[in-house]
């Protein structure tokens, strides 16, 4: 199943339904888990918009990736109680170990870094979740613990 027939499904699927540009986007973030560059001209031209607005759409919603995401999603909590417990310094450290910036993805495509709001993990701050699984009182060793495995 090529990107281009998921494309055209989804905009044959949508497109004449009012609102449909993000309906659109969120159908492809889901099924392909990103919005391929490409696609942009087709929902541009379907929804008789300009391109420019497509793309910043895509920009300004961190939900919709313009790039796959690494094998791996590391969200650092960056609510109340986690900033109070040193949630800044354990993403700059993270910054650092993995060599990408928040929204990111290592070199390798092993881990994309994002920043999240409250994992439920209040009571043991700092918190991140790495995919589906969470993790309390993170320190930095902490940090290079989970992530070693997959670092150089
Ligand atoms: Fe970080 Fe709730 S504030 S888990």
């Amino acid at each position: 199943h090529s990107f281009a027939a998921t494309v055209q499904a989804v905009l044959a699927r949508r497109m004449d339904q009012p609102g449909a540009l993000l309906p659109i986007l969120h159908d492809l973030q889901d099924t392909l888990g990103h919005i391929p560059a490409d696609a942009v001209p087709e929902i541009a031209g379907a929804l008789n918009l300009s391109r420019a607005e497509v793309h910043g759409v895509i920009t300004y919603y961190h939900h919709f990736r313009a790039e796959p995401a690494g094998r791996r999603v590391i969200r650092i909590c960056r609510a109340e109680a986690c900033q109070s417990m040193g949630a800044d310094a354990l993403l700059a450290h993270a910054e650092l170990r993995l060599g990408c910036g928040v929204h990111g993805t290592t070199a390798d495509g092993a881990f994309t870094l994002e920043p999240v709001f409250c994992l439920g993990l209040c009571a043991s701050s700092p918190a991140m979740a790495i995919d589906d699984e969470v993790h309390a009182r993170v320190t930095p060793k902490v940090f290079d613990a989970l992530v070693a495995p997959d670092v150089a």
